[in-house]
């Protein structure tokens, strides 16, 4: 499978949300042009932090669940370390959460605005191990930008 060019993705990203100032619309855009970017991924969505649980935002697959405590599951966990989960085997990983069925592997990202956790970016792929290093990074500096622009909207709804 091609590596995707994140490159090019954050360019399209910065063109697409710049002049935007609602926060749910510039991130319904980025969910889907991230989706519509990345091969074999079932289901990729945010999860926004609320009243300190995870509550469902915009994403592109099947109806999912809509509330995750903080530490629970792999989004969970990413909100709980700060720390990016990067999952080969979700069957593998104590305590997932199997929302879709056809999901096998898992990079979810936390997603820092403002020096606060606002979210996480959750992927889901139906191949196990479908995201390598090269992968990771690219999303991670992708998320980084919508951060970034996100920084000079209001808060999610
Ligand atoms: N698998 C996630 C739950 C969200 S769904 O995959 C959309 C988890 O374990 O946190």
């Amino acid at each position: 499978m091609m590596t995707a060019d994140y490159k090019l993705l954050d360019s399209q990203l910065r063109g697409l949300l710049d002049d935007e100032t609602d926060a749910l619309a510039a991130t319904s855009n980025f969910v889907a042009l991230l989706y519509n970017a990345l091969e074999d991924v079932n289901w990729l969505g945010i999860y926004v932090l609320r009243s300190n649980e995870l509550v469902l935002g915009p994403f592109q697959g099947k109806p999912a669940c809509v509330r995750i405590a903080i530490g629970d599951g792999v989004c969970g966990a990413a909100a709980s370390t700060l720390n990016t989960q990067r999952v080969d085997d979700v069957h593998a990983f104590p305590g997932h959460i199997a929302c879709d069925v056809d999901s096998r592997s898992e990079l979810v990202v936390p997603l820092v605005s403002n020096d606060q956790l606002i979210g996480v970016l959750d992927i889901d792929s139906p191949t196990l191990a479908r995201f390598s290093e090269a992968d990771q990074s690219g999303i991670e500096k992708i998320c980084k930008t919508f951060c970034r622009l996100q920084e000079t909207r209001e808060r999610f709804i």
